[in-house]
């Protein structure tokens, strides 16, 4: 399929895309976010197994985000389409500006004495051993996957749930910025995937590693963080957590479906468009003093 079929013109007002919208080009924006040393530790509800499994996201971003770029990179100059081809600088502007701000945002809770620098470090590690091993197509496929998972997570689970308003209001627009961005440049790799003639079967298999490993590794990492603060018994916190993802809301069995659709041969990450949501937080928390610039 070419990258122009990918992002064929859409005139269709409904929500179910096949393609990317035409003239859908990420806004980068730089953000200038300042963490208050007066901020709660558990900064999202309250509640330590929420406030560390962001924290534990948190620190797979720097090393992921960078392996993102250098996969969609790796084919830059393959793309012919002139709108992928500005969508890929944006998408590579967005994801390094979410790389420094969550740079910072670690170092903040780092000095809090919560240890993202220790999951940082294995986090690069398994990047780099990914280097070594994949394909750049499975790595680009890698990134496709990823980026599934993030624009579900942002949508469904940032923007169309409480979870902002649930967070201190200094470290909640960090949040509502990089879901919005994830949002905004969520089919990027995948075009990119598609117009490079991507497998299918590398597609897929590499979306089941990436739901195995993906959880895997978070759930350990909020684990180890738990342990490390003390709150391995805070059984309230562990019982409201689980009950937020699988019970009510159950913001993670509501992703199941959307996240299905990546395994049918007609799957596009705009058969879910979500702008409305993203307008809508964009008007609620951009533009708090941040300085924006657009490609
Ligand atoms: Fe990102
Ligand atoms: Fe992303």
């Amino acid at each position: 399929m070419t990258a122009q079929l990918t992002r064929e013109r859409m005139n269709r007002t409904d929500a179910y895309r096949t393609a990317t919208p035409e003239g859908m080009i990420p806004e980068v924006r730089q953000p200038d976010f300042e963490f208050a040393d007066d901020m709660p530790r558990y900064w999202w509800d309250n509640d330590p197994v929420k406030t560390l499994l962001l924290a534990a996201l948190s620190s797979s971003f720097p090393p992921g985000e960078k392996f993102f770029i250098d996969s969609v990179r790796h084919y830059q100059d393959r793309i012919t389409d002139p709108e992928l081809k500005k969508a890929v600088r944006a998408f590579i502007g967005q994801e390094a500006h979410h790389s420094r701000e969550h740079k910072l945002m670690n170092g903040f809770l780092e000095d809090r004495g919560i240890g993202l620098a220790r999951l940082e470090k294995e986090i690069q590690g398994f990047m780099d051993w990914m280097r070594t091993r994949f394909t750049p197509e499975r790595q680009l496929a890698h990134t496709v996957a990823v980026e599934h998972f993030t624009a579900l997570m942002a949508e469904e689970f940032l923007l169309k749930y409480d979870a902002l308003e649930e967070m201190d209001p200094r470290i909640a627009p960090v949040w509502a910025w990089h879901a919005i961005e994830e949002s905004e440049h969520k089919a990027v790799a995948f075009d990119v995937y598609k117009s490079i003639g991507g497998s299918e079967f590398i597609r897929l298999s590499e979306m089941m590693v990436v739901s195995v490993a993906f959880p895997l590794f978070t759930s350990l990492h909020v684990y180890q963080l738990m342990k490390e603060d003390g709150q391995l018994s805070n059984l309230k916190s562990w019982a409201g957590a689980v009950n937020y993802m699988w019970g009510k809301p159950g913001v993670f069995r509501r992703l199941l479906p959307a996240y299905f659709r990546y395994y049918s041969p007609n799957f596009h990450p705009w058969n879910h468009d979500a702008r409305d949501l993203v307008e809508k937080a964009k008007r609620k928390w951009l533009g708090r003093g941040k300085k924006s610039t657009a490609h």
